[in-house]
C-alpha cells in the first residue's frame, strides 16, 4: 500500500501495473464514475481492509456512456478527476484507472453485451431501458481489465448490486462481490454524486426520502405486511412536492416480498429534475 495512488489512463498502462503486482497479493477493484464522496471512500476503505497492507486496490473512474440513455445526464455528469485521485489515495487505493471513452470502447459501443435478464427490466430497468445492460457490460470489462479477485459495490444501488452478483454467479466469473451499506449525510440522505444537482430548497426537502423509509420501517416493525409498507410510504410523499417513480417491497434478491422476515424497501423519486434512489432492509411480520 502506498500513500500516493498511481493514475493510469490506458489499458496498456493498467495491464503493466497489474502484472507488476506480486502474484500472492490479493487484488481488489472498486468501480466508480467519479465525483467521489464518502460513500465511494468507504468502498475503497473496505477494499483496503479486505486485501490487507500487502494487497492491491484499484479504483476505476469512468463515466460509462452506455449506461446513460440519450435523454439522461451523461454530458453534465460531474467530473473532478484531480480531487477524485486524492480521495482514492487518502482512503487506500494503490492505483486509479481513469480511461477516456475511446480507450474503453475503441470500436464504439460493444457488439457483444451482457443481458441482465428479467430483473434488468424491473424497477430502475423499467425507468431506464438498457441501463443495466450498459452497467453489466462495463463492469465485466473492468473486472477483466483489472484482473480483480474481489470487487466492492454499494447497497445504495441495490438492484445494481443484486444484478452484478447474479452476473458473477450465472457466468461463473472468478470475482467475489461484496456489498457495502449505504453511507448517509447527517439528515439521513444517501450520499450520491447527483445530490449536487439539488437546489438549496430541494436539498432540504430531500430529507423526506430517508424519513419516508423510516415510516416504512416503523410500519413493518408494527407488524404491517409489504402492501401496508408501500401504502404508508406513498402516502407520506403525498403533497410533499416529491414525485414518486416507484415504491416497492421485495425479498433481498428482488423477488416477490415474503410474508414475514427480511425484505427490502426500495424508493425512487424525483425532486425537480433530480432522481433520488434509496433502499433499506426491513423486517416484515415482526410481530406475527
Ligand atoms: P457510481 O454511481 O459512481 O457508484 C460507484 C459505487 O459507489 C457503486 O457501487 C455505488 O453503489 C457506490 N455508492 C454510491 N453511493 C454510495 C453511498 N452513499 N454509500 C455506499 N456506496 C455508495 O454505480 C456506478 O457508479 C456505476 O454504475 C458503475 C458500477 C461504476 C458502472 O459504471
Amino acid at each position: 500500500m502506498s500513500l500516493a495512488a498511481h493514475v493510469v489512463r490506458t489499458r496498456e498502462a493498467l495491464t503493466a501495473q497489474i502484472e507488476g503486482v506480486d502474484s500472492l497479493s490479493r487484488r481488489a477493484v472498486v468501480p466508480t464514475m467519479g465525483a467521489l464522496h464518502s460513500g465511494h471512500a468507504t468502498l475503497i476503505e473496505r477494499a483496503r481492509e479486505y486485501v490487507g497492507d500487502s494487497g492491491h486496490v484499484t479504483a476505476t473512474i469512468f463515466v460509462n456512456p452506455t449506461q446513460f440513455a440519450a435523454n439522461e445526464d451523461f454530458d453534465r455528469y460531474p467530473r473532478s478527476l484531480q480531487a477524485d485521485v486524492e480521495v482514492c489515495a487518502r482512503h487506500g487505493a494503490d492505483l486509479v484507472f481513469a480511461p477516456e471513452v475511446g480507450e474503453m470502447y475503441p470500436d464504439g459501443a460493444t457488439q457483444v453485451t451482457v443481458d441482465p435478464g428479467p430483473l434488468g427490466l424491473l424497477y430502475e430497468g423499467a425507468v431506464r431501458p438498457g441501463h443495466f445492460q450498459g452497467v453489466l457490460t462495463v463492469v465485466n470489462k473492468l473486472f477483466n481489465m483489472t484482473q480483480a479477485q474481489v470487487a466492492f459495490f454499494g447497497e445504495k444501488d441495490y438492484q445494481q448490486l443484486v444484478l452484478i452478483k447474479q452476473m458473477v454467479r450465472d457466468l461463473s466469473m472468478g470475482v467475489m462481490v461484496i456489498g457495502v451499506p449505504t453511507v448517509r449525510e447527517v439528515d439521513g440522505l444517501a450520499m450520491s454524486s447527483r445530490n449536487r444537482y439539488l437546489a438549496v430548497a430541494e436539498r432540504e426537502r430531500a430529507e423526506l426520502v430517508p424519513n419516508a423509509m423510516k415510516v416504512g420501517v416503523d410500519v413493518a416493525n408494527a407488524g404491517g405486511d409489504a402492501d401496508a409498507v408501500v401504502v404508508a410510504v406513498e402516502k407520506f410523499f403525498d403533497d410533499s412536492g416529491i414525485d414518486v417513480d416507484y415504491v416497492v417491497v421485495t425479498n433481498p434478491d428482488l423477488g416477490p416480498a415474503p410474508v414475514g422476515g427480511e425484505a427490502r424497501l426500495i424508493v425512487a423519486v424525483r425532486l425537480g429534475s433530480v432522481r433520488l434512489l434509496d433502499n433499506t432492509s426491513i423486517q416484515l411480520g415482526a410481530r406475527q
